[in-house]
């Protein structure tokens, strides 16, 4: 059965995941059995458009990143203009909400109403937004339970690179008691930046022109960023209830070039470290910068790379490394989300030959 899929926000991660649901249509519908079919997009800038039977993809990304909007979409019978987030995730037949609003990490919002409506409205959710997961998990987590939808969120933490999914699916069975992480590219390239000389502000300038940092780098360097996701890893994966704002967190405006010289010359080095412990029933958190010897599996990872190790019980120290962030990199997050949710629909099947 295709999946009619709805975006509700139609910035640059939601563009990259329409081009690779156009460009790997084929792929998908062979190797997957996949197949997608967009028939909606609400964007509070770019306008709102609809068809139930499907719009053209290619159409869309013309328009929107030709004249900056999809309100010039060409008129054919059946098309509707200009229904908002919320008539969109109601109104439209899409089965697959694509939640990719310009979001508020601090209040999650539009993201968590969003969430809601499509969830009461017995629709899945795929998103990138921190917010939702990081605030609402369990109000969330249980309201799409409750109406048997599927919620999935790859991508906010480490974007592409499956920090979610890897501990939960391929490291089942083991007791994770541990999690630590570099989770901001910004910072991390900061830091790397400053090893080679930069000044801390030259630093954060070069940050931003190459467009690893948020709009406000507050949050980037003052550690915000990587608590939400800290918050993620410790709900999601160590399935306790840590709330964001109980997560201690400091951020790296407080190191100095000279901080950065002291560690090098004692062979060490400055990282923002992202921590979630299990001790007995209790998790605990933080986010702060530390001091860790050249020999530690995170001290080589530099410039805006993220990585994550997980202390397992029983298969030991298992890093992951990869991209945090990026627009095809996000947007590839949420086709991993879209294949699982297909799988979940859809049995797997042996190949006839290996039967
Ligand atoms: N500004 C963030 C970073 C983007 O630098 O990692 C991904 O959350």
């Amino acid at each position: 059965m295709t999946m009619k899929i709805a975006f509700i926000g139609f910035g640059g991660v939601g563009q990259a995941l329409a081009e690779l649901l156009h460009t790997r249509r084929q792929h998908l519908l062979e190797t997957y059995g996949l197949d997608t079919q967009v028939v909606a997009v609400s964007d509070v800038m770019k306008g709102a458009v609809y068809h139930p039977e499907g719009l053209d993809i290619p159409t869309l990304l013309r328009e929107v990143r030709e004249n900056g909007s999809v309100t010039e979409y060409p008129d054919h019978t059946g098309l509707i203009k200009g229904w908002d987030s919320i008539q969109t995730i109601e109104q439209s037949n899409a089965d697959m909400i694509v939640e990719v609003t310009f979001t508020d990490v601090e209040t999650g919002q539009p993201a968590i109403d969003h969430c809601k409506c499509a969830f009461t409205n017995k629709k899945s959710v795929v998103t990138t937004n921190k917010g939702p997961v990081a605030l609402a998990y369990r109000e969330l987590a249980q309201l799409a339970e409750e109406n048997q939808v599927y919620w999935g969120f790859e991508g906010t933490v480490m974007s592409g690179t499956p920090a979610l999914r890897m501990p939960l699916a391929s490291l089942a069975g083991n007791e994770i008691t541990e999690i630590r992480g570099i989770l901001n590219g910004t910072t991390n390239y900061m830091l790397t930046e400053m090893e080679k000389g930069s000044a801390y502000q030259d630093a954060l300038e070069k940050a931003q022109s190459l467009g690893y940092a948020e709009a406000d780098p507050t949050s980037d360097v003052e550690g915000y960023d990587v608590r939400y996701k800290t918050a993620i890893l410790a709900n999601y994966v160590m399935g306790y209830p840590l709330a964001s704002r109980d997560i201690p967190c400091k951020g790296i405006s407080g190191l100095t070039q000279d901080d950065i010289k002291e560690a090098k010359a004692s062979n060490k080095r400055w990282k923002l470290l992202a921590r979630v412990k299990k001790e007995g029933d209790q998790v605990t958190a933080s986010v702060q910068p530390e001091l860790i010897d050249q020999d530690d599996s995170l001290a080589g990872i530099t410039g805006p790379t993220n990585a994550i190790v997980y202390d397992c019980d029983m298969a030991g120290e298992i890093m992951l490394t990869g991209a945090g962030a990026g627009l095809i990199e996000t947007g590839y997050s949420l086709l991993i989300d879209i294949i699982d949710f297909h799988r979940t629909k859809t049995p797997i099947v042996a190949h006839e030959e290996d039967a």
